[in-house]
């Protein structure tokens, strides 16, 4: 019900059209059910000779043709007339298609649209657990499926209705009993339509997910196609996907099984309820109670109404997958935005930050970074050590505001950060990702995803920066080589370097490297940071390595460890406290000695 309704929503603005398009789908019932009536008084009045009982438009009619005996010897009037009617309702069903599939358009825009500007501002944890394949399936083909139901079925239902309304009323005058033995196996096989919804919405659901899984699975065995063929494991992905698919293969025979029996089922049924009309009526037609007049009608109204009632089965099964697929959409839109106050302040920022006992956790109960407190001064660097999963970049995370802070307070420049705007300070940090992630754009587009309007010189002296454009300037074309599935293969160390140039450009005045040196040398290494020192603009700086080389020119160095703080201060103190950071200091300068012994 709460579907119905949201459906009902999601129609605003688009009302009007529908019940234009259910206006001529009755209107075009009255013009088919009017033919069988013109045919009647044919038969029996103008060809035969009975007296003339016909509705009143029909009378005006015979009257404005001159009459009865004029008709006799002009039939092809009355067949001109028929096809007429049928014009006049070609002409409606066609504004009935018109306007119920543009409606359906416009509201199947407006739930994608809707979906996918949620998905924009859902906050960033969403997305890290969110499966992808699943969030794309639900943004096309269940929006899909409804745009399908709004379009053809929807106005269905109001057709069903139209005809067993206006049959109903133009066959109970001309006989009531024979229009009872008419009706008398709607009820069931309108019954035996919804049991088999009810079966069916089932077989759906479990083919649905079926459906989900392969398309998972295939979706994850493409993105990860290097890996698999790393490791040798294309028998072992070939075989997970057979399964899936028999799966999918044996519901959907399934599904089809049922639909199989539910059409000669109902077939039979409306056969049946065709037959007993037809040996009815044309005993009575012989015993003079029923006119042939009135038993063509009776014959022919009976067809055409089977037809929708049966129908019914299969708009009800397409309103039940409607409902699915409309209640997998509002599950996304249930989620909450990313609480984005607007009222917060937007302070000029000069990069001083100060760390005062902050903890924080994802889950409860299980803190990630405990009491942590440090000071910056703007334009120092920062580097931060730490073995894997020690909290380093969830501690970057927070000074983005990509997550808030649960104890202790951050400050920037003397302003707490929970107090500033979570846009303009996002703007303001600019965080080179660990993973970084290029947009299937030219290498020019990629780097000016962090300042739109920057001119060719910018993006140019930011590449310089990054150690990067030598490397672009040997593609063919240069900047506006493509990156990504149909363009150029980075290596991972060059995706790095369009990543830092991306940052830079923004010229924000804090930022981030997290990790962001990991896949290149270590001569680029020292390259890059030779050059960011050199920028006009002097950021403060946070660079999170595991090599000691890229650290130990920092202002100073924090230690994490399973989120504490273990050590803190220049690269020559660290040396002597003898903790982690000298360990691996040890280590690292034990394996240079070796390679370069050996080289
Ligand atoms: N979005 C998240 N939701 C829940 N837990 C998370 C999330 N991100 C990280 N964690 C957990 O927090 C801990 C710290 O992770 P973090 O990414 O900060 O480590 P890290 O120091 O950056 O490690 P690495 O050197 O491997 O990058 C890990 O135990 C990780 O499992
Ligand atoms: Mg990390």
């Amino acid at each position: 019900m709460k579907n119905l309704k949201e459906l009902w929503n999601y129609m605003k603005g688009n009302r009007s059209r529908y019940l234009g398009a259910v206006i001529s789908i009755g209107l075009a019932t009255i013009f088919s059910l009017a033919a069988p009536l013109i045919i009647k008084v044919t038969i029996d009045s103008i060809i035969g000779s009975k007296e003339l009982e016909a509705p009143i438009w029909i009378e005006r009619m015979i009257t404005e043709f001159g009459g009865v005996e004029v008709l006799r010897d002009k039939l092809w009037i009355p067949a001109a007339v028929i096809v007429g009617f049928a014009v006049v309702r070609g002409v409606f069903l066609f504004l009935k298609g018109k306007w119920s599939a543009e409606a359906a358009e416009k509201v199947a825009k407006r739930i994608r649209d809707g979906v996918y500007n949620h998905l924009q501002y859902l906050p960033y944890q969403y997305h890290v657990n969110a499966e992808t394949g699943d969030l794309i399936q639900r943004c096309t083909s269940d929006v899909e499926t409804i745009r399908k139901f709004l379009a053809t079925q929807f106005v269905e239902i109001g057709s069903a209705l139209f005809m067993l309304l206006f049959t109903i009323y133009i066959m109970l005058p001309m006989d009531i009993t024979l229009t009872l033995i008419s009706m008398a196996l709607i009820p069931i096989i309108f019954i035996f339509t919804v049991i088999f919804f009810i079966k069916v919405k089932e077989a759906f659901r479990l083919m649905e997910e079926a459906e989900g899984k392969m398309s998972s699975t295939l979706q994850e065995n493409l993105t990860g196609l290097r890996v698999v063929r790393a490791f040798g494991r294309q028998a072992h992905e070939v075989e997970k996907f057979d399964k899936n698919n028999k799966t999918n293969r044996d519901l959907t025979y399934k599904l089809i099984r049922l639909f199989a029996w539910y059409w000669s089922i109902s077939d039979f049924m409306c056969m049946l309820q065709m037959g007993i009309v037809l040996m009815t009526s044309v005993y009575w037609t012989f015993t003079g109670r029923i006119t042939l007049g009135t038993m063509v009608v009776f014959n022919t109204y009976v067809g055409m109404l089977l037809w929708p009632i049966r129908q019914m089965g299969r708009v009800i099964t397409d309103l039940g997958k409607a409902m699915v697929s409309l209640e997998r959409i509002s599950e996304i839109l249930d989620v909450p935005k990313e609480i984005m106050e607007n009222t917060s302040e937007k302070p000029a920022i000069e990069g001083s930050i100060s760390f005062k006992d902050v903890s924080f956790e994802y889950e409860k109960d299980k803190p990630i970074l405990k009491n942590i407190s440090f000071d910056v001064k703007a334009g120092e660097t920062i580097a931060i050590l730490g073995p894997t999963g020690a909290g380093k970049t969830t501690l970057v995370h927070l000074l983005a505001r990509l997550f808030d802070y649960q104890k202790g307070s951050i400050t920037i420049d003397g302003k707490e950060l929970k107090d500033i705007d979570k846009k303009w300070i996002r703007k303001n940090v600019g965080l080179i990702l660990q993973e970084p992630f290029l947009f299937a754009k030219s290498i020019k587009e990629n780097i000016r995803l962090g300042k739109g309007n920057a001119p060719d010189d910018e993006v140019y002296s930011v590449a310089k920066v990054a150690s990067i454009h030598d490397v672009v300037l040997e593609f063919d074309k240069g900047y506006e080589t493509l990156v990504g599935e149909r363009g150029v293969s980075l290596s991972g160390g060059q995706k790095q370097r369009l990543a830092i140039a991306r940052t830079l450009i923004s010229d924000a005045p804090i930022v981030v490297f997290d990790d962001s040196l990991s896949a290149v040398d270590t001569e680029t290494d020292a390259a890059i940071r030779g050059a960011l020192k050199k920028r006009k603009n002097n950021a403060t700086t946070f660079i999170i390595s595991h090599r000691i080389a890229t650290l130990s020119e920092a202002d100073f160095i924090l230690v994490l460890d399973k989120g504490q703080l273990v050590e803190m201060g220049k690269h020559e103190d660290l040396i002597n406290q003898k903790g982690l950071y000298s360990r691996i200091w040890k280590i690292q300068s034990l394996e240079d000695e070796i390679l370069g012994k050996s080289s």
